[in-house]
């Protein structure tokens, strides 16, 4: 199998993500570049094909898994694809100090993201400790083919929520990866109106509060080997 884009997003990311440290993203340049190869790439560029069997759902037995195809990792950068059978859900999460870029391959996604209010100025009643203010970035359904979506360590809709309107897969670069010992944890979230615990002020439009919990029990994540081109570690 030729190369082709996949050998041309290793050798963009491995050059963009050279510097790559929490909280830091890539230069606009960078970013830019990362995200011209993945803007061009389809299913059969990653040797994906929706007929193979995690796009199939469970015929309404439960939330069908997610499977993951582990392409490359190093401490500087990470990358993979989300395969979604209809209704899988990757559900609400963090990327701290990270940067992400989400590439749909193929299929339609409902994605919801948000990004932290920092400001301090909406006060919280009654709320328990661990929620924090967030302002919803995106609430919308793509379809492939569309372009790449890029979240920041703070903008671009940080703290997401993956919905499979259809069978669909996600390329995904992470930039740093996720390491827990270096402070980049994947942490879940609850989401609940800005009502709930305000003074009764309406507050902005968006606004939603988030609050830490478990990784939710009935999300499952199934590894399956990645078989599409494979890249020269150069
Ligand atoms: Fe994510």
């Amino acid at each position: 199998m030729p190369r082709g884009l996949m050998q041309k997003l290793y050798d963009a990311c491995k050059e963009v993500f050279s510097d790559a440290a929490t909280g830091v993203p890539p230069s606009p340049a960078g970013v830019a570049r990362v995200k011209s190869v993945l803007d061009e790439m389809r299913p059969g560029d990653v040797g994906l094909s929706s007929k193979v069997s995690f796009f199939r759902g469970t015929g309404g037995l439960g939330r069908p898994p997610v499977t993951y195809l582990h392409i490359y990792e190093s401490d500087r950068f990470s990358m993979g694809i989300f395969c979604f059978p209809p209704t899988a859900v990757i559900p609400l999460h963090n990327h701290p100090g990270m940067t992400v870029f989400s590439k749909l391959l193929f299929g339609s996604m409902h994605i919801k993201s948000y990004d932290w209010v920092s400001d301090g100025s909406y006060p919280c009643v009654g709320a328990p400790p661990r929620m924090r203010l967030a302002k919803v970035h995106a609430d919308a359904t793509l379809t492939a083919p569309c372009e790449t979506s890029i979240l920041y360590p703070n903008k671009g809709g940080n703290i997401h929520c993956f919905t499979a309107v259809t069978a669909c897969a996600v390329l995904d670069v992470l930039g740093p990866p996720y390491d827990d010992i270096e402070g980049r944890h994947c942490t879940y979230y609850a989401s609940f109106p800005f009502s709930r615990f305000s003074d009764g002020s309406p507050g902005e439009k968006g606004l939603e509060w988030l609050e830490e919990t478990e990784k939710p029990e009935e999300f499952s994540v199934v590894g399956a080997k990645y078989t599409g081109p494979r890249m020269l570690l150069r």
